[in-house]
């Protein structure tokens, strides 16, 4: 109904990053949802995957995104020394609680990706999960946000990024009108914040979401899109199953 009444909603213009990680930080903040995702228990089948593969060696984890503390929790218990940060006030103070609960010392931080500084140390591996590339509003933000992590990284360090790229996004009508005008949008002169094609509000973050609480998110068509963001932050490497790419520092 609200695609009916909208037919173009939200085409062009773009809240400031802030206002946009605050809506984010809010949804993910909600009661249900952090209960929801308190719920998801131990890696999954990728992390798993990951922990015998390339991240065999046990070392510093920085868990970008951590929510209520899964993954965290998982891998702490498997040997190694997790960090994790969250935009979301209310996940970091459950993932604190979950770790302190089966007595782990785990660091937990509200902070943002782009906001990582080596305040935090430098770590072997850095990881993000569920998408967690889509939720950061505007290429600038996303590429600073890139190499905000790759300065955390160790030298031979690797960072495991999940950005998935939607290819069925580009057959969608409405979705490509919208990016048109968008296009076309940002060759007149107005503010300065516009949309990008890609860009969405989402209300569904998880089964339980609340619909009225909407959180920004940018979908790919292309796995070049993705690879060009990743290039302008110096980063290299390729997508392995469910699109997690395995990057590290291009020293070229
Ligand atoms: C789908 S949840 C996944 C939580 C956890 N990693 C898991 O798999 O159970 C995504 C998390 O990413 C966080 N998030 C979204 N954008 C972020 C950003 N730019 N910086 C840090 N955290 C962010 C959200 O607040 C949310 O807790």
């Amino acid at each position: 109904l609200e695609k009916l009444t909208h037919p173009l909603v939200w085409p062009s213009e773009l809240d400031p990053p802030e206002q946009l990680f605050a809506a984010t930080a809010a949804k993910y903040s909600q009661p249900q949802e952090v209960s929801y995702w308190t719920q998801q228990q131990g890696l999954t089948e990728i992390e798993q995957w990951l922990v015998n593969g390339p991240m065999a060696t046990r070392g510093r984890v920085l868990d970008v995104g951590c929510g209520a503390g899964r993954e965290a929790i998982a891998l702490a218990q498997l040997g190694y020394t997790v960090v994790g940060i969250d935009v979301s006030w209310g996940m970091v103070e459950a993932a604190t609680r979950n770790a302190a609960a089966r007595g782990l010392a785990i660091e937990f931080f509200t902070l943002a990706a782009h906001e990582v500084t080596r305040s935090l140390g430098e770590f072997d591996y850095v990881i993000t999960t569920d998408s967690l590339y889509l939720y950061i509003p505007t290429r600038a933000l996303r590429i600073q946000t890139l190499q905000a992590l790759r300065r955390v990284l160790k030298p031979q360090g690797a960072l495991f990024l999940s950005a998935p790229w939607m290819p069925i996004y580009r057959a969608g009508l409405r979705a490509s009108l919208v990016d048109t005008i968008r296009r076309l949008r940002r060759r007149l002169p107005g503010p300065a914040l516009l949309t990008e094609p890609g860009d969405q509000l989402v209300a569904f973050v998880s089964p339980v979401s609340d619909p009225s609480v909407k959180a920004f998110r940018h979908v790919f068509a292309r796995r070049e899109d993705i690879e060009e963001e990743l290039h302008a932050a110096q980063l290299v490497g390729e997508p392995i199953a469910d699109r997690l790419w395995t990057l590290r520092v291009d020293h070229a």
